[in-house]
């Protein structure tokens, strides 16, 4: 949705950056020698320098483990495992502080990454990538908290109880269900991804601690995507369907995360088992996700469902990275992969570092990787997605992940995550002063949310190119539903075009329920370059409305 104010200030934005451009003598693209150590480590520490450009955790007034807005938290926790990563690949210990203070202060009152605060949003897949990130710190023997903290394997331990708890056979036969609070909306929703963490942080501890239970949790994982056709005949992992409709209405979006998160526990599962089966499974989605490459060699990573077609939302700008650090990281678990998937990463860093000459600094990473030109779509995801696939080159020249016996040294509890065990409801956030009892608070906190239920839908369905005022759209504000809910089911390319004009780029499902209030607060927010391409709304795992035929 194009808002006058905002291009206008886009306008003056762009005209000063031009200006920054023709006379900055910076702006030389970075030459990414993927073989040699010191190029990859020397542009990396670059890009995670500007990635963290955008934390404000680490300073003063800020929140440890938060990204600013629009950020969701499950990037946060997405960033600081990529600087776990930054740390095993480089050996630069310069942010090893902020990551352990941000992975620390998030855990939420029963250490298990369901801090009060994120439960108006918190999926399961957002609580998996914190947990994916603490695995990663525990595999990698990142320096571990002080003995009085919860510690790196245990938590990651409490993320898989709490969900394996969750698992819901009520509905399509099993799976978990994308959000973990009934009032959310996408709790009628079963994704992949949120299975993907799920059963890779199954398959990782498994390997770890050598409990075969998490490897029975991982089989039954993949029993059931397989079950449901979310992994299909053609190793395509798609995003996901609803249980009112005992997940057949499936939704056929082949994202990079869904498909990197399965070859993650895959390769975990084949070392754990060294069962041929497992083997199969993984070269054969390792093939699957060669529809991620693209550029005249087919080998430039592409989160192709969006990239094409300009659709790429906050949430998706980042999943580059994770199948990145993924490819990577399974060539150390199935050694055998390496061959294969080398070539590609490769090619995807060289051309991804290229594009990085945006900004003022003349080296923010743009979004993507396969024109050879900077696009001018910069932010977290982008940086880190660069930065991932940048250290994904020289991964041969570290250390397998440690295990239990083989040097690992992060301590475990398997009963961790106990007071949230099957907890569907969230208890209040902490910034809600509860005087009355909880029951008051959460009356509060109901009002609030249908307000701003109320205040969404308005704002959703509010079109302001049309001449009509907002009264008069309201009226309207029937058909528009009825539209909107006949374009989803029909998922017609005319009813999609439809919508796009009436809601813009940021039709947001998850957040219906806020944005109108978030939208408020970004609007206010409106002031760097980066974020005035209307991109400043709280997005979604999943867009539904892309140019249908756009994946193959
Ligand atoms: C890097 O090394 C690989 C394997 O030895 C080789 O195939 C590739 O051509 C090299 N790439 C560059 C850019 O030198
Ligand atoms: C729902 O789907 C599962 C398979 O995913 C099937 O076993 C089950 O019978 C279905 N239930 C209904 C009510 O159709
Ligand atoms: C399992 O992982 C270890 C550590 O990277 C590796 O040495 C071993 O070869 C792997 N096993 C299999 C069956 O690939
Ligand atoms: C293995 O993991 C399960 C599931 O968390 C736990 O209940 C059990 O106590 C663990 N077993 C051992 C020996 O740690
Ligand atoms: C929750 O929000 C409050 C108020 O903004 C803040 O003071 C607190 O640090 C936050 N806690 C976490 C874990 O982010």
């Amino acid at each position: 949705m194009v808002r006058v104010p905002r291009w206008a200030a886009w306008r003056r934005a762009a005209a000063a950056s031009l200006l920054l451009t023709a006379t900055s003598p910076l702006a030389a693209a970075y030459e990414l020698d993927p073989n040699s150590t010191e190029s990859v480590t020397t542009i990396a520490k670059q890009m995670a320098e500007d990635m963290l450009s955008y934390y404000t955790g680490d300073k003063p007034g800020g929140t440890p483990g938060l990204l600013p807005d629009p950020y969701y938290w499950w990037e946060a926790g997405a960033m600081m495992g990529a600087l776990v990563d930054y740390w095993y690949y480089t050996k630069d210990e310069e942010y090893n502080d902020l990551v352990t203070k941000g992975l620390l202060f998030q855990v939420g009152d029963t250490n298990d990454y369901m801090p009060r605060n994120q439960t108006l949003t918190e999926g399961n897949d957002d609580q998996g990538f914190w947990g994916l990130a603490v695995m990663s710190a525990a595999e990698y023997n990142f320096p571990n908290p002080p003995a009085d903290k919860p510690q790196w394997l245990g938590l990651a331990q409490a993320v898989f109880n709490t969900q394996a708890a969750r698992w819901d056979t009520e509905h399509c036969n099993g799976g978990l269900r994308w959000q973990i609070f009934s009032w959310n909306n996408g709790y009628d929703y079963k994704n992949s991804i949120s299975q993907a963490c799920f059963f890779a942080l199954g398959a990782r501890l498994a390997l770890y601690t050598g409990n075969q239970t998490y490897a029975d949790w991982a089989v039954k994982t993949w029993d059931w995507m397989v079950g449901v056709d979310f992994i299909d005949k053609y190793w395509r992992v798609l995003d996901g369907a609803h249980t009112g409709k005992n997940c057949t209405d499936i939704v056929p979006y082949q994202f990079s995360y869904n498909a990197g998160g399965f070859i993650l526990g895959a390769a975990a599962m084949y070392n754990y088992t060294e069962d041929p089966v497992w083997k199969d499974r993984l070269d054969n989605l390792v093939e699957g996700a060669k529809v991620f490459f693209t550029g005249p060699n087919k080998d430039i990573m592409t989160e192709v469902a969006c990239e094409s077609v300009n659709r790429c939302n906050l949430d998706q700008q980042s999943f580059k990275a994770y199948l990145s650090r993924w490819l990577a990281a399974i060539t150390k678990w199935a050694p055998h992969t390496y061959d294969v998937v080398m070539p590609y990463l490769r090619a995807s860093a060289v051309a991804a570092a290229k594009q990085c000459t945006g900004g003022k600094n003349g080296r923010l990473c743009g979004l993507k990787w396969t024109t050879g030109e900077f696009d001018d779509n910069t932010g977290v995801g982008q940086q880190m997605a660069a930065m991932e696939v940048t250290l994904s080159c020289i991964i041969k020249d570290r250390g397998p992940p440690v295990t239990h016996d083989s040097g690992g040294t992060s301590k475990g509890d398997p009963n961790s995550g106990g007071g949230d065990m099957g907890r569907n409801t969230p208890k209040p956030p902490t910034f809600k002063p509860i005087t009355a009892g909880d029951t008051a608070g959460a009356a509060i906190l109901t009002a609030a949310v249908i307000l701003a239920m109320i205040a969404g839908m308005f704002w959703i369905f509010l079109d302001e190119s049309s001449d009509k005022t907002p009264l008069q759209q309201v009226r309207g504000f029937h058909d528009s539903t009825t539209a909107h809910f006949a374009a989803l089911a029909a998922g017609g390319g005319g009813a999609a075009a439809f919508l796009r004009r009436r809601m813009g780029d940021d039709f947001d499902e998850k957040n219906g329920a806020t944005v109108a209030s978030i939208r408020a607060i970004a609007d206010k927010r409106q002031n760097t370059d980066e974020q005035l391409h209307g991109r400043s709304l709280k997005n979604i795992h999943t867009i539904r409305i892309i140019k249908p035929g756009s994946v193959s």
